[in-house]
């Protein structure tokens, strides 16, 4: 037996307001056709007065616990993977904390922006492993449109907001167990000028705005993802026929598309939200997840694979047995 970190439940949350292509195309110099054809996105959601990262990292959590059948009280380690915290300090995950009534745990924000989620979810799983934490929240939440130049038709059609989360618990796991059964993670920092925020507290003094050169972004995307894809699978001594479900960062309908023809995956296998939600960053992957799971295609049993790509560059891996 080894001790694994099990899921026990998914959570998500978006703002209430959805935002079509055709309304940008009111106020942006684009149009519905362009943006669906370049990225697949017909819609996203985009936070309102009183919505912010915690507000909606603080429902997906809820609805986790909701969805694990465990009390707030019994977390004991919450990760938070952001890059639009609601403030440069607290960490938002202490908010999450406070918000959820739990008096004490240890609490902290990750910042590997698009990859956040997968970076929380693999420190965690290493904390719940070494015995440090027995029970864990981990969110990724993000309110891009705060950090948008909705000047820059480039970039400010592509995000979008939301949140979502999962309760890991820890468990004796016998082989062929639920749990986390591989992850791998990397960075590569000359890249940092292809996707970054042009401010921040200790350059600028100001939060700034998201700055991308999405082409090249793009071309590393497809490279990488299938990398790190198939990098996972050999630790956990697994193939691609051995996936049941892939869940990758929702960036851009051709990014997925061309990551799964790299890796000779099918289609079907791949599930695909880009479309409702655009890209939400460190939110994407545990808000397509928790969808899949309440849709009922992720069930208990199945083998699936989590990918990520951001800025930085940032990109990661993570394979588990729900
Ligand atoms: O989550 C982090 C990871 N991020 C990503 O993975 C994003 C990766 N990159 C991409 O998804 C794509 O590169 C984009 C969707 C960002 C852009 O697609 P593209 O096919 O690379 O387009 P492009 O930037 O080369 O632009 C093509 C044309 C340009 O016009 P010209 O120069 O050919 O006349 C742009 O000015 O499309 C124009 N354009 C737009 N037109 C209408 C750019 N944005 C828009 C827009 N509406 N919103």
């Amino acid at each position: 037996m080894t001790r694994r970190s099990v899921v026990l439940g998914t959570g998500s949350a978006l703002p209430a307001r959805a935002v079509s292509n055709d309304e940008l195309a009111e106020r942006v110099d684009t149009s519905d056709e362009w943006i669906r054809g370049r990225t697949g996105i017909r819609t996203r959601y985009i936070a309102g007065e009183g919505e912010t990262t915690s507000t909606l990292a603080t429902e997906a959590a809820r609805k986790a616990l909701e969805a694990a059948g465990v009390e707030a009280g019994s977390i004991d380690l919450i990760i938070l993977a952001t890059a639009t915290p609601d403030q440069t300090f607290p960490a938002s995950a202490t908010k999450v904390q406070a918000e959820l009534g739990i008096k004490d745990c240890v609490a902290f924000d990750v910042a590997a922006v698009c990859s956040g989620f997968l970076y929380a979810l693999t420190v965690a799983d290493s904390m719940i492993r070494s015995g440090a934490a027995s029970r864990a929240l981990v969110i990724g939440a993000e309110t891009f449109s705060r950090i948008l130049d909705w000047e820059d038709r480039g970039t400010c059609v592509l995000f979008g907001d939301g949140a979502g989360a999962m309760v890991l618990n820890a468990e004796e796991s016998a082989d062929g167990g639920r749990g986390i059964l591989a992850s791998k993670l990397h960075a590569d920092g000359r890249y940092n000028d292809l996707l970054y925020v042009d401010g921040g507290p200790s350059s600028t003094g100001t939060v700034g705005k998201l700055r991308m050169k999405g082409q090249e972004v793009f071309r590393h995307a497809v490279v990488n993802l299938a990398a790190v894809l198939k990098e996972v699978l050999d630790i956990a001594g697994m193939t691609v026929e051995d996936i049941d479900w892939v869940v990758p960062h929702q960036a851009n309908a051709r990014i997925l598309e061309g990551t799964a023809r790299k890796l000779g995956l099918a289609r079907e296998k791949v599930i695909i939200t880009v479309d409702q939600h655009a890209n939400t960053s460190a939110a994407s992957v545990p808000l397509a997840f928790d969808l899949a799971v309440r849709d009922g295609r992720i069930k208990v049993g199945d083998v699936v694979i989590m990918e990520a790509m951001g800025g930085g560059f940032t990109w990661g891996a993570c394979l588990l047995r729900f």
